[in-house]
């Protein structure tokens, strides 16, 4: 189970996220979402790891982030994503070719992957997890940029990494619809602190805090 307790983030005295309890249970799936600069992104890098903070996180096991820019680096579409893995070069190769059939990019992995355009480049960001198992995974707008066949493309690899893996799933996403496809759970924040934490239905149909209510209901349109 991931825990985390009295958690506090500031950037130059300005508070952007304060947590007194949250836990998420092993295997559970979970939607962060909440507007603009309402911490979505700074909660993932503190369950990740990567950004310092003030309080208590336990995340057992094995974590994989996926960014909300994505990163790539200056070589081919294919060797982005075997770089990564260990052992025989073909077997490297099969299983990164594999992922890039999951993410619809095959056709794709002998060119640059710097010239991607960037909703390949997302897709190409979420085959290289593919290709590594882990216990928690954690995607932070991993549909942001994409259109809406690469949406679904993303969403049926997540789901089926997710289920095949058992592993925690947390997902930040602007879309209510989206936390409902891919999660049980969902996290509204509002400026650094959790307004709401209930399943996608309840959020959709019956917000319990006014920022809710306005945030689902600009949705609608
Ligand atoms: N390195 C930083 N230095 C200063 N302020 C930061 C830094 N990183 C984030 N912030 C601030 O922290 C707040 C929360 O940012 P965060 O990126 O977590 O929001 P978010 O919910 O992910 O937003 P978005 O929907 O735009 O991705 C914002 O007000 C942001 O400006
Ligand atoms: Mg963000």
């Amino acid at each position: 189970m991931i825990e985390l307790k009295n958690v506090n983030k500031s950037y130059s005295e300005r508070t952007v996220l304060c947590i007194d309890s949250l836990e998420i249970k092993k295997g559970e799936r979970l939607s962060l979402t909440g507007a603009n600069g309402s911490g979505k992104s700074t909660l993932l890098k503190i369950i990740a790891g990567v950004i310092p903070y003030n309080g208590k996180v336990n995340v057992p096991g094995r974590v994989l982030y996926m960014p909300q820019k994505t990163v790539l680096f200056d070589m081919s579409v294919l060797h982005n994503v075997t770089y990564s893995l260990t052992g025989k070069r073909k077997e490297k190769e099969e299983k990164a070719m594999e992922a890039l059939r999951k993410t619809g990019l095959s056709e794709l992995y002998n060119k640059n992957a710097l010239t991607l355009s960037g909703g390949e480049g997302a897709r190409l960001a979420l085959a290289r997890i593919l290709v590594n198992d882990c216990d928690v995974l954690l995607l932070d707008e991993p549909t942001g940029a994409v259109d809406i066949e690469g949406t679904e493309i993303i969403e049926n690899a997540v789901k089926e990494y997710s289920e095949k893996n058992g592993c925690t799933l947390i997902t930040a996403t602007h879309s209510p619809l989206q936390a409902k496809r891919l999660s049980r759970r969902v996290i509204m924040l509002e400026k650094g602190e959790i307004a709401e934490d209930c399943t996608p239905e309840e959020l959709l149909l019956n917000p319990k805090t006014d920022f809710g209510k306005k945030f689902v209901s600009m949705w609608r349109y």
